[in-house]
């Protein structure tokens, strides 16, 4: 069905919402109407007067003259029920909910199929840089043999800011709020939960295998102490947390979330603020870099009014690469070369882990570990210790990847304050 006409109904008016109300504003040449606006809190001040909102979500689902539901509220649990009454209605659907999205993923490819209806989220990863649908249509044919990225804004943002503004990591965290960054559990982003939600969906895209989120491992910012962050400006290195997927040649997927060390030759050395930066590398193209602000009402909102647009000419997501029998690769088998800092005092229990160690210092207070170690084996660590450990990523084992070459001695030459 094309959709000349767009009806939209809207769910919810927060940051991207107005966003999205704003931009529509702008750009009258899109043939669009913004019919109702659903939200949940009644008293709450808006931009708009009270009898612009219904509080009634049957209003826009149950409207036959709506035909696309924008989604963008908050909470995933609310979101999955709204997205999936929508396209057992036959409307289509835009949303930015990359938790939703993640956790669902196999249940929407199903509805999809069923009731013929397109479910586009581009602002959902990376929001303003158009990967999804990219990966989607660009990288259909050449071989992609890698993707590797900065997908969250806010940690991005708050790695910034501590790392060269000296402000601290709560004070960051505030100003990520403020700007509207953050998700409203700011733990998604620190935690890098955010990111792995992402993840999920580049890896659908990128290389047509559907996974559930807690089949990928992931670390988040909330680990970094000052030690690793003195390190990298001392080193003239910064840390990023990147999510990473690649191809192995038996065909598996590797993919995790790290907080990673980069290095000034690394395209995502210059991926600041609330900018997100993605690699990709294919057989025959070699390497791209696609950056482009991660966060935010206008960034966001560009990338649902592109994907509004694009349903008026019934664009939708084939998953060509679904048929795909590729796996993931199991986390016993992905080796990562990591520093993993600690502090406790006997680390040779830390050290049986590692299937390589290359340097290693303890004192009484702090100590660190270079290495080579499988995920499943750096998850042992993580669970079983008493004591804080922080893994920063140097380099994942994977030729094709290229990773910067930073020579041994400034990376591992770790100052430990003694
Ligand atoms: N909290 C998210 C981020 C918002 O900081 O990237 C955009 O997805």
């Amino acid at each position: 069905m094309k959709r000349n006409n767009l009806t939209i109904g809207l769910f919810g008016f927060g940051c991207v919402g107005y966003g999205l109300h704003e931009v529509l504003q702008k750009t009258p040449t899109l043939k669009t109407t913004i019919k109702t606006i659903c939200v949940k809190q009644k008293n709450k001040a808006r931009q708009l007067p009270q009898t612009a909102f219904t509080f009634d979500r049957n209003d826009i689902l149950n409207d036959p003259e709506i035909n696309v539901v924008v989604e963008l509220i908050d909470d995933a649990k609310a979101a999955y029920e709204i997205v999936t009454a929508a396209l057992r209605k036959g409307k289509a659907v835009v949303t930015a909910n990359k938790k939703m999205l993640a956790e669902h993923l196999p249940e929407l490819l199903a509805l999809q199929q069923e009731y013929k209806v397109p479910l586009l989220y581009e602002a959902a990863c990376c929001a303003s840089i158009p990967i999804i649908r990219n990966l989607e249509e660009y990288y259909d044919n050449d071989l992609l043999e890698s993707i590797e990225g900065i997908v969250n804004g806010s940690t991005n943002y708050i790695l910034t800011k501590t790392a060269e503004e000296n402000i601290s990591y709560e004070e960051a965290l505030l100003s990520a709020q403020k700007n509207g960054y953050a998700e409203s559990n700011p733990i998604l982003d620190t935690g890098g939960f955010d990111a792995k939600y992402k993840l999920v969906l580049l890896l659908a895209h990128a290389f047509g295998i559907v996974v559930q989120p807690e089949e990928i491992f992931h670390v988040g910012i909330d680990r970094i102490s000052n030690l690793e962050l003195q390190y990298a400006k001392e080193k003239e290195l910064k840390i990023k947390l990147v999510a990473t997927a690649y191809k192995n040649d038996d065909g598996t997927i590797a993919a995790f979330v790290l907080p990673k060390l980069v290095a000034k030759q690394d395209k995502l050395f210059r991926v600041d603020d609330v900018f997100n930066g993605v690699i990709t590398k294919t057989s025959f193209a070699d390497t791209q870099f696609f950056m482009g602000k991660g966060a935010g009402a206008h960034p966001t909102a560009s990338a649902v009014l592109s994907d509004i647009s694009a349903l008026s000419y019934d664009y939708r997501y084939e998953y060509k690469k679904r048929n795909s029998t590729e796996k993931l690769q199991p986390e016993t088998e992905i080796l990562v070369k990591l520093l993993l800092s600690h502090n406790t005092v006997d680390k040779n229990w830390l050290k049986a882990y590692f299937s390589e160690v290359v340097e290693s210092y303890a004192n009484r207070e702090v100590g660190y570990i270079i290495g080579t170690i499988s995920l499943y084996a750096l998850r042992q660590i993580i669970e079983k210790s008493r004591h804080p450990v922080s893994p920063i990523l140097l380099e994942a084992m994977k030729p094709s990847l290229q990773p910067v070459a930073v020579d041994d001695t400034s990376v591992y030459d770790f100052a430990v304050v003694e």
